[in-house]
C-alpha cells in the first residue's frame, strides 16, 4: 500500500519525535562496526526529514544523544560526537535549501565545544527558516528537564514573581526546553524496543505511540508514512468516550 497517498492531509500531526533506535544491531547483524550503524543512521535522518517535510509536519524531534549515553565506551561517545560535527557541517547548505530550522534541547553546554560551536552556527543560519523545524534532542534527559523547570519555578515563585495559584500546564511546559513548541501527536520508536529511556515525560503525556521493529538505519520514508497513516486511523479519545467524539465530529 502507497501510505503518502493515502494519507489524510487534514490530519497531519504538528509535531512528530522519533527515538532512533537500533543502530549497533543493525550494525553487527552485519559484522560491522556499531560506528558504521550510526553513519548509516544519518541517511535515515535526510529520509524522516525529507518525509516529514514533504506532508507539512512542522517540528521532528530527533533524540540522539540521552545523558545515559555517556557511559558507553569512550570511542563510541567520541565517535557520536564526531559524527555530529561532520553531519552538521555537511548538511548546513541542503538545511537551508530545504528551509528547514535546526534547534535543540538538552543540555548542549556540556557537549565538547567542536560540536557546540558546529551547532549553534547551524542554528543561527537556518533561525529565519519558515519550514519544518528539525530538533535534535542532544545531551538530553526528560527527568533533568522537568527538574531544571521546577528549579527556575520555584525561583521565581521566591522572589514574589508567580504564586501557586500559577503553577498550571502552561506555566510548566513554558519552563521546558520545548517551551513555545506543542506536545508531539506522535511519537515512533525503531528497533523494537518498548520503552520511552527518558524522552520528553512531560510532552508524551497524550501522544499515540509507534513502536516498530526497524533498525534504524533501515528506516526509510515510507516507514515514516505508515507511522502517520496508522496514527491517522486512532481514535485520540483524550479520556472521552467514542460515542462523544462522533458527536463532537457532527458538531464541526
Ligand atoms: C541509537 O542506536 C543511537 C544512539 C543511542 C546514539 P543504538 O546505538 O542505541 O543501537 P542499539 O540499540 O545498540 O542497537
Ligand atoms: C535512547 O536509545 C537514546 C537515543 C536514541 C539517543 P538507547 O539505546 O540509549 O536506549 P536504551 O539504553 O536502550 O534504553
Ligand atoms: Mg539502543
Amino acid at each position: 500500500m502507497n501510505y503518502k497517498e493515502n494519507l489524510d492531509t487534514s490530519n497531519i500531526p504538528e509535531h512528530v519525535a522519533i527515538i532512533m533506535d537500533g543502530n549497533g544491531r543493525w550494525a553487527k547483524e552485519k559484522g560491522q562496526m556499531r560506528l558504521v550503524g550510526h553513519a548509516t543512521g544519518v541517511e535515515s535522518v535526510r529520509e524522516a526529514l525529507t518525509a516529514a517535510s514533504e506532508i507539512n509536519v512542522k517540528y521532528l524531534t530527533l533524540y540522539a544523544f540521552s545523558t545515559e549515553n555517556w557511559n558507553r565506551p569512550k570511542s563510541e561517545v567520541d565517535g557520536l560526537m564526531d559524527l555530529l560535527v561532520t553531519t552538521i557541517a555537511n548538511e548546513l547548505e541542503s538545511l537551508n535549501n530545504n528551509d528547514v530550522r535546526l534547534m535543540t534541547i538538552g543540555n548542549t553546554d556540556d557537549l565538547p565545544d567542536g560540536c557546540r560551536n558546529e551547532l549553534l552556527k547551524a542554528i543561527e543560519k537556518t533561525a529565519n527558516n519558515k519550514g519544518t523545524v528539525l530538533i535534535l534532542a542532544l545531551n538530553y534527559s526528560a527527568k533533568l528537564e522537568i527538574k531544571e523547570a521546577i528549579k527556575r519555578i520555584a525561583k521565581e515563585y521566591k522572589e514574589g514573581n508567580i504564586g501557586l495559584e500559577d503553577v498550571n500546564d502552561e506555566l510548566v511546559s513554558n519552563h521546558l526546553y520545548t517551551a513555545g513548541i506543542p506536545d508531539p501527536e506522535l511519537m515512533i520508536r525503531t528497533s523494537g524496543e518498548i520503552r520511552i529511556s527518558n524522552f520528553l515525560l512531560w510532552q508524551l503525556a497524550y501522544s499515540e505511540l509507534h513502536f516498530t521493529p526497524i533498525y534504524w538505519p533501515d528506516f526509510k520514508k515510507e516507514d515514516f508514512y505508515k507511522a502517520i497513516y496508522e496514527y491517522q486511523n486512532r481514535e485520540r479519545r483524550f479520556g472521552r468516550i467514542g460515542e462523544q467524539l462522533n458527536e463532537l465530529d457532527k458538531n464541526d
